[in-house]
């Protein structure tokens, strides 16, 4: 009977240890297995300092309980903490079992630290590429200004040349526009850097105004393509939230529209931004009339550096971009149907 029974540890230790995941066995909450990649995982040196400790001594659930959803299992986001106490990312999927009548549970999990690291990569590139965004929309708005304040000077320089007299109150009025359009130049960078900045600062935003302040962002942009932007308001309270990010999430999706408009050459163009309130939820839904995203890619345009923008040099983040932000910072999710019309991206954020 002995025999049988160190027969079997032993094959479960070859089965437990012949997989990449770290693998942990737990009786009434304690330890009683666990294979070499978790062993190697949580930097300990021979399982037997693991076994007898409390499960939750090394397992920490996280505090928002995510779960993700992954080739139809249900996996939870944990931290577990090493030998060290180096605190690690990792997902973990648990199941029950019965072994000679007794329940055990297995806890298998994935190490996230490489995954993580790449994500943060992944983040800090998107945001350099919306910042190489805003540096375009801020030489947009500063293009007709620079115009002006050139041609009043030649016109000044030509006059003082030819020795004719200016007088004193034409003077004063080209300075004065000057003066205009300088306050107007550092005030777009003002809003721009405002905007840019990495508060991360939560506070209390009327989303419509909050959309309204994006639009005018952008608007150098939808005037020169000649596109009609609508926000349909509604009555909705002050939610608790981030408010740069919003603002970049729009941003992002109507600079998509705005491309999808001009490269198919609508005459028309138009993107309207609606919502719609539920109980825990907003949805916020930005549509154009581009004509939609293929079939065939549809599935795609949230992944990292996928973009059909070769000639324009797309980044293919932006999206991506806003999905991490999305999920990261407003317990959110964003997804797009095609409508008769053309595309429609719709957010759900948490309030
Ligand atoms: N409103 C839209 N209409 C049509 N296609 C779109 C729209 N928005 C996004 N797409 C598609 O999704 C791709 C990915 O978008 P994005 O992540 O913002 O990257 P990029 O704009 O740099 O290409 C785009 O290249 C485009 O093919
Ligand atoms: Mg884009």
């Amino acid at each position: 009977m002995k025999k049988q029974i160190d027969n079997d540890s032993e094959n479960i230790n070859t089965i437990l240890n012949s997989t990449i995941e770290g693998i942990l066995i737990i009786k009434q909450g304690f330890i009683v297995n666990a294979n070499d990649a978790l062993v190697q995982i949580l930097e300990y040196k021979t399982k037997d300092e693991l076994i007898g400790n409390l499960a939750t001594g090394v397992l920490i659930p996280s505090t928002t309980q995510k779960f993700l959803e992954f080739n139809r299992h249900l996996f939870q986001e944990v931290t577990l903490v090493s030998n060290n106490g180096v605190l690690i990312p990792a997902i973990i999927k648990i199941s029950d079992i019965k072994l000679s009548g007794e329940k055990y549970k297995i806890v298998s999990l994935i190490d996230l630290r490489e995954i993580k690291e790449n994500e943060n990569l992944l983040f800090r590139q998107s945001k350099l590429a919306s910042l190489g965004e805003m540096i375009s929309m801020i030489a947009h708005q500063w293009r007709q200004p620079l115009a002006s304040v050139g041609s009043i000077m030649a016109k000044l320089r030509f006059k003082t040349k030819k020795n004719s007299v200016i007088k004193n109150e034409d003077l004063i009025k080209d300075v004065l526009s000057v003066q205009g359009y300088l306050k107007y130049m550092s005030k777009t960078i003002d809003d721009f850097a405002n905007f840019f900045k990495d508060d991360k600062q939560k506070e209390y935003i009327d989303i419509i105004k909050t959309t309204i302040q994006a639009k005018e962002l952008i608007q150098p942009s939808l005037e020169i393509t000649n596109i009609n932007l609508e926000i349909n308001k509604i009555d909705i309270e002050k939610i608790y939230t981030y408010k740069n990010e919003y603002i970049q999430i729009i941003l992002n999706l109507i600079n998509n529209s705005i491309d999808a408009i001009t490269e198919r050459e609508i005459k028309k163009g138009k993107i309207d931004i609606s919502f719609v309130k539920s109980e825990n939820y907003l949805r916020i839904k930005v549509s154009d009339n581009a004509k939609g995203i293929p079939q065939d890619i549809i599935n795609r345009v949230f992944d990292p550096y996928f973009s059909t923008k070769h000639e324009k040099n797309g980044t293919g983040l932006g999206l991506y971009m806003c999905k991490v932000i999305l999920e990261k910072h407003f317990s959110g999710t964003i997804d797009v149907k095609n409508t008769s019309q053309g595309a429609c991206f719709s957010i759900d954020i948490k309030i």
